[in-house]
């Protein structure tokens, strides 16, 4: 008895073992034989080493060269042609990963080349740069609410915590961009306003829910169990550590969207603006339109627009400030095209400043966007990528970081030097590879916008104050984990704020 249940066990998974070294097509490329075998590797440096994936991935390329097997059928490619291999073409993305956001009908986390088609082209009026361009003042109200609320959390000299400040600031600006009314994120003292302080707990969890698919369920939990219809959720949950924290973390972000999504379903004039449509009163008005895909879209959006633009200003302005020749040139820029402080500047004057631009640019680069290893599956058919034949049904995956640290486009990659994007041929050398927003169908929908929150937000806040690091040093921005964006280890950033009198 003992012998058939062993045989049974012990047969098909020599098999397995046996088919994924010698057989599988992918058998010919290099990586450790763990990785060939089973997909528990990357779950081990993902899960087990807390966001270490892309770290271990960067020393395999080291150690076997630019296209690695990273799992029984995935392939890592860290060569710059590899990267744009892989995101400009039309592949899938990866179901494992994509799933465990439970985003499946938003822009962001649509899987199929053709749902996605339909999900983006929902929101494409929302994002052109006229469109953009004809809502500054919207983003305007809020920048100057930030720089008010910044002076007065700094008065008489106390630190601000400005990473927590800049995400507050990009929150109520996509909320009021695609609803007309900020979430009042920056009302909140000290800026530890839930929903910032809990996306951050959710994308930790996040990165187990793509091991263990199970825990997806875990999206559709109701969040009124949890939470109380009359319950403030402005205020963070009362802090349970590990895991279990991170979930409730998660439970509370999903209650604020639930919230948000049920206020509007009830009554529809809340999407309404007096002078314009606005994303969510568009949305509501597509027929067939369901609470479920309002929700996650609300959460794609309150998300990929909050997070990455505020993590490029938090690592732009803390280099700006630990370099004083940097600074100094970037002001001189900005009092010499701003010279009155109480007459407006727009964005197209903005725009046109070389070195600001240079800093924003360098700001994005050391910040990467989206630095995961974000998976696409090949297919229709083989393709080829960075030079090598892949079959089609790979998993295939490449990390913005790998193309901003090659020091063959970017000399001294880990230094930050706006001058690079000044030199007279930067705008054929260098601006095709910053790849913070992503290459090809898929780039950031959001692009035109967070170029303009960009401009405006790094131009208010080096114009009208004197900002001075507080107990920050480099050191704090040296490593990072991989949680869907770019988790410094050290501590975050803290300033302390003098308003700029002329
Ligand atoms: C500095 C700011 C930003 C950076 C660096 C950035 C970066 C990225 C990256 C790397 C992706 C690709 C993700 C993937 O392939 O899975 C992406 C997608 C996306 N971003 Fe942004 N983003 C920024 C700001 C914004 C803003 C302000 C919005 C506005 C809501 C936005 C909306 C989106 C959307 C909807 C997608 C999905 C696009 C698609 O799959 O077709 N992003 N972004």
């Amino acid at each position: 008895m003992l012998y058939i249940f062993l045989t049974c066990v012990t047969a098909p998974l020599i098999a397995t073992i046996a088919w994924r070294i010698l057989g599988h097509p992918l058998r010919g490329f290099p990586g450790p034989p763990v990785a060939a075998l089973t997909g528990l590797y990357a779950a081990y440096w993902d899960v087990v080493k807390y966001g270490r994936l892309l770290e271990h991935v960067t020393e395999l390329h080291t150690k076997y060269g630019p296209v690695v097997r990273i799992g029984p059928n995935e392939l890592s490619f860290c060569d710059p042609k590899g990267f744009l291999d892989v995101y400009s073409s039309r592949f899938a993305k990866g179901t494992q990963f994509y799933r465990a956001f439970g985003l499946n009908d938003s822009v962001v986390g649509t899987i199929e080349f053709s749902h996605w088609k339909i999900a983006r082209s929902r929101l494409n009026k929302f994002f052109s740069r006229r469109v953009t361009i004809s809502l500054e003042s919207v983003v305007q109200t809020t920048i100057d609410k930030f720089v008010r609320r910044l002076q007065s959390e700094g008065a008489n000299g106390s630190p601000v915590n400005l990473f927590l400040a800049f995400r507050c600031a990009t929150l109520d600006i996509i909320s009021a961009y695609s609803l007309d009314k900020p979430l009042g994120a920056l009302d909140v003292p000290g800026f530890k306003y839930s929903f910032v302080v809990n996306t951050q707990k959710a994308l930790v969890a996040v990165k187990v829910f793509t091991y263990v698919p199970l825990l997806y369920l875990f999206h559709s939990i109701p969040s009124s169990w949890a939470f109380a219809p009359n319950e403030d959720l402005s205020a963070e949950p009362v802090s349970v550590t590990g895991f279990m924290g991170r979930m409730k973390g998660m439970l509370h972000m999903h209650a604020h969207v639930d919230r948000l999504v049920d206020n509007l379903l009830a009554n529809p004039a809340l999407a309404r603006s007096q002078h314009r449509e606005t994303i969510f009163s568009h949305l509501l008005e597509i027929p067939n339109m369901t609470r479920s895909i309002l929700r996650q879209e609300a959460t794609a959006l309150l998300i990929a627009g909050g997070d990455t633009t505020a993590i490029t200003c938090n690592i732009g302005v803390f280099y700006v400030l630990n370099n004083p020749a940097i600074l100094h040139k970037l002001k001189i820029e900005l009092c010499t095209a701003w010279p009155e402080l109480n007459t407006p500047i727009g964005y197209p004057t903005l725009e046109k400043l070389s070195y600001l631009t240079a800093v924003i640019k360098e700001s994005l680069r050391l910040s990467h966007g989206a630095v995961s290893l974000l998976p696409r599956v090949v297919g229709p058919g083989p393709a080829v990528i960075g030079g090598s034949s892949v079959p089609e049904g790979t998993v295939v995956r490449s990390s913005s970081t790998f193309v901003h640290y090659n020091s063959e486009i970017f000399p001294e990659p880990d230094v930050f030097n706006p001058e690079r994007w000044l030199a007279s041929d930067a705008h054929q050398t260098l601006d095709p590879w910053l790849a913070a927003f992503s290459k090809g169908p898929r780039i950031c929908q959001g692009i035109n916008l967070a170029w303009m929150e960009l401009y405006l937000l790094f131009g208010h806040v080096f114009r009208k104050l004197d900002l001075q690091i507080h107990d920050t040093t480099i050191d704090d921005f040296k490593e990072f984990d991989d949680f869907l964006i770019a988790v410094y280890r050290g501590k975050p950033l803290q300033v302390t704020v003098t308003p700029c009198t002329k």
